[in-house]
């Protein structure tokens, strides 16, 4: 029954995690609002942040699981994609956790693991997915359609040309000055509105690729136009904005998504990563699958933005396989799978 600690540290989350074998034991997230003054994530305040918090978040994910530190049997670090100074933090300190406890050292990629999130196990009765399966990953920094055919045999067959979905959500909160991170904000707000109240084009992308940098501009032209005649448009219209932006990209999403399952065959989807926290996709992917006869994985709210536990799953399958990494291993800001 091996136990991995798992430490998360790639951008402005400080989290650490036990698993004993699939299961859960402790997960603490550290949030940095050191940002939000700033509308975006500050890397040199995020890596001081790091390096504030690393420490006690290990020391309280090892008590809350109830275990002692000589119990650990691994311990599994995001090596990257992410900022660089963050990232430094978390690999340093694992690195010299495992020399100190001299047990092995596994290096996880932060976007495989943010896929393998559906496969953390909180009770016996917890149904994790069956390969092959899709996983849209939507974050902050990246917007993919994944088809899962094992635990690390992932191919990214869709994937965002320019902007992540996460990345315009935040944007669009941005120009209607409604603080960082944006995403929440505008659920919240957009449960209030009508989705089909305004109308922004999506583009045509080929296959399952996507693209959001133009509806970020068509948003944008959409208010300036409406502003000239209404300088309270945004206050006034504040919940269908909310709610018509988010239709308009959680649509674009799942078409894509759907195309995928179509053309695969594949019967069993997931979302993942910080934007699959939000409401309305969903309950919109929740009712797709109804309809389709596929089973639907969302993930529990904690495993969707930036976590630990995430990564010690990662680091438990790569532990079973017996891969482990060396202490000369670099961290990586782009890249993965
Ligand atoms: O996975 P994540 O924590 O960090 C990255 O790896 O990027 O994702 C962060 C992103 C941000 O863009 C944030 O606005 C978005 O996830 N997000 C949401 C929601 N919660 C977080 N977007 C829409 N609705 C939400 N409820
Ligand atoms: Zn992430």
């Amino acid at each position: 029954m091996p136990i991995i600690l798992g430490i998360e540290s790639s951008c402005d989350d400080t989290s650490a995690a036990v698993l004993q074998n699939d299961r859960i034991l402790s997960n603490v997230i550290a949030s940095q609002k050191v940002h939000e003054q700033y509308g975006g994530v500050v890397p040199e305040l995020a890596s001081r942040a790091h390096q504030q918090n690393i420490i006690p978040v290990i020391d309280a994910a090892i008590s809350n699981a109830g275990i002692d530190k000589k119990d650990i049997s691994a311990v599994a670090f995001t090596r990257g994609p992410g900022l660089l100074g963050s990232l430094l933090v978390g690999v340093s300190f694992a690195k010299s956790f495992s020399q100190a406890l001299n047990i092995p050292l596994i290096d996880v990629n932060h976007l495989q693991a943010h896929v393998l999130s559906h496969f953390i196990k909180e009770n016996d009765d917890s149904v994790v997915p069956q390969f092959p399966f899709l996983c849209l990953l939507v974050s902050g920094g990246h917007t993919q359609i994944v088809l899962l055919r094992d635990y690390f045999d992932m191919e990214i067959i869709g994937n965002t040309i320019d902007d992540a979905a996460g990345e315009a959500i935040d944007k669009a909160a941005k120009i209607m000055e409604l603080g960082y991170p944006g995403g929440p904000i505008i659920d919240r707000l957009a449960k209030e509105g009508d989705p089909l109240k305004f109308k922004f084009a999506t583009p045509n992308i080929k296959g399952y690729d996507y693209s959001f940098s133009g509806i970020k501009t068509s948003f944008l032209y959409f208010l300036r136009d409406n502003l000239v005649d209404n300088p309270n448009f945004i206050q006034e219209n504040i919940n269908d904005l909310c709610a018509s932006i988010q239709h308009c990209i959680v649509s674009f999403l799942l078409k894509k998504l759907h195309k995928a399952m179509k053309d695969t065959g594949v019967k069993q989807v997931a979302i993942a990563g910080g934007v699959s926290a939000n409401s309305y996709l969903r309950t919109q992917l929740t009712e797709m699958g109804r309809k389709n006869k596929w089973d639907v994985f969302v993930p529990k709210f904690q495993f969707c933005t930036d976590n630990a536990a995430m990564v010690a799953i990662a680091g438990y399958h790569k532990y079973l396989k017996g891969d482990f990494a060396d202490l000369s291993l670099p961290p990586y800001t782009r890249g993965g799978y």
